[in-house]
């Protein structure tokens, strides 16, 4: 790493760079690059409701008892990390696999003091070409075959981008380069190879990030400050649904590459809706609960396209956890109607958590709230709390991925391991694939102990 002169990374409160998309847009809703335009659209905007807003505070009230408490509450695991200019060393990132989502992470990283594409790696010529669009980088490097990218003394980290069957490999060989992770979700494919992995990171001591990146987004941080908090009650209901209407295919410009762009279709190299959406939803729940599922059963199909495609897209699952909180998750591609959406149902109120919003609602009854003293809670927002509408939460809930970009950059500078870690990664992969498991066999699947092997 370099050190760099003071550049003008803002704190969460008030970005004043050009961020970039967060690619869990571009990626996992179309899978198709041209959504990566669109989204730098959406950081414009970002820049503009940072700016305008000024503080990502809460302002939510819950009823007159709780709307102090709503607004002495900070909100934001990785405020600090980010708050004032950023003065440390420019980091040198290499990205192995720029389809989709590794050109849409080059192109935040454009924006994210502190942190250079150097390198880029992908074993697809018009990838590497298609790639150059989003980096405004100079002088960085391609490379056809990641080891060599690892070689590379002067890359710092590395983004691994590739398709799900690849990550474990591609992260055990960087961290025996020495080289910091962001790894993408769902981290490694089945148990052994997850197990096989959280060794070898464990033993090499490098920063490893995972990338469920709605870990360092301001809104969701909130909203899980507010269920441990207990403003939601006693939860032990939450409802999830990733969905779409399209076909999650890819053209194909060549019939000899479709199985390598066509990935997320095949078994081989990919766990389908459960490892593509649901995994963020699933290390969601894990987090709020500090815990991960006991048991998991699961029924899925492919009840819709009959494509010759291997990966179900109907997809039903159901976890349980030690304090009895169930948690469903759902994913098609045959009806887009809410398209993402967690409900959080407690027995003092619910939150309903969508793309880039959540809302809370009481369970408290308009009646019981008559002559209520209301303090902070403005004439708007109670006549809506009385009418049992949702209160939005004021916290931002858009790109989360450069939120976790710089959360990851801050690791490596502080020398700690991130929120959305080795050992948080490997869990959800865990699940991801007790749910795979508990869909194609029909059986329920049981937490063992040697699952938990970090
Ligand atoms: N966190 C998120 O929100 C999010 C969003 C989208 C995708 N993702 C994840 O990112 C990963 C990539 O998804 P995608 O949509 O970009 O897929 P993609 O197919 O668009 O891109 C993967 C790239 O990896 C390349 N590749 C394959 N083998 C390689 C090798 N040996 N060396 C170097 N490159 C290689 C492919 O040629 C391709 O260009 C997946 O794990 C996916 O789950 C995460």
């Amino acid at each position: 790493m370099t050190r760099t002169t003071k550049s003008n990374f803002a704190s969460h409160a008030g970005f004043n760079s050009p961020w970039n998309p967060s690619g869990d847009r571009s990626g996992d809703r179309l899978g198709d690059r041209s959504d990566n335009a669109s989204i730098q659209n959406k950081r414009r905007n970002f820049l503009k409701s940072a700016a305008a807003t000024g503080a990502i505070a809460t302002t939510l009230p819950l009823s007159s008892a709780l709307a102090s408490a709503f607004s002495a509450q900070s909100g934001n695991e990785s405020a600090s990390s980010t708050e004032g200019a950023y003065a440390g060393p420019q980091l040198n990132i290499g990205i192995i696999g720029v389809g989709s989502r590794g050109a849409g992470i080059a192109s935040v990283l454009n924006d994210v003091p502190g942190m250079k594409v150097s390198a880029i790696c992908d074993t697809l010529d018009f990838r590497l070409q298609a790639a150059k669009a989003y980096i405004k980088h100079e002088g960085y490097k391609s490379y056809t075959d990641f080891r060599q990218l690892l070689d590379d003394k002067g890359i710092d980290a590395v983004v691994i981008a590739s398709p799900f069957s690849m990550h474990a490999n591609m992260a055990k060989a960087a961290a025996q380069a020495g080289k910091a992770i962001y790894c993408e979700k769902t981290l490694s494919y089945g148990i052994d190879e997850t197990r096989e992995l959280a060794k070898a990171v464990s033993s090499s001591g490098v920063i490893f990030q995972t990338g469920h990146q709605h870990r360092n987004s301001p809104l969701v941080q909130q909203v899980r400050n507010y269920v441990r908090d207990g403003y939601l009650g006693k939860v032990i209901k939450i409802e999830s649904q990733w969905n779409r209407n399209n076909n999650w295919r890819r053209t194909v410009p060549d019939p000899a590459l479709e199985r390598q762009i066509n990935w997320r279709m095949y078994r081989e190299y990919s766990g389908g809706l459960a490892a593509e959406l649901c995994s963020h939803q699933i290390d969601f729940v894990n987090w709020i609960t500090d815990s991960h599922p006991t048991r998991v059963m699961g029924m899925g199909g492919i009840d819709y396209w009959k494509d010759g495609r291997e990966t179900y897209d109907n997809v039903n699952i159901l976890t349980e956890y030690d304090t009895g909180l169930k948690a469903s998750y759902t994913s098609l591609t045959s009806n887009t109607k809410d398209h993402r959406r967690m409900t959080l149902l407690g027995d003092k109120g619910s939150i309903v958590m969508y793309d880039d919003k959540a809302y809370v609602y009481s369970e408290t009854r308009p009646e019981d709230l008559a002559g209520a003293v209301v303090d902070g809670v403005s004439g708007a927002t109670m006549k809506a709390w009385q009418q049992q509408k949702g209160v939005a939460i004021d916290a931002d809930g858009q790109d989360s991925t450069a939120y976790a970009l710089a959360a990851f950059r801050d690791a490596i500078v502080e020398q700690k391991q991130p929120i959305s870690s080795l050992k948080s990664g490997a869990q959800t992969a865990v699940v991801v694939q007790m749910a795979l498991d508990a869909m194609d066999s029909g059986n329920t699947q049981h937490w063992r102990k040697d699952y938990d092997f970090v």
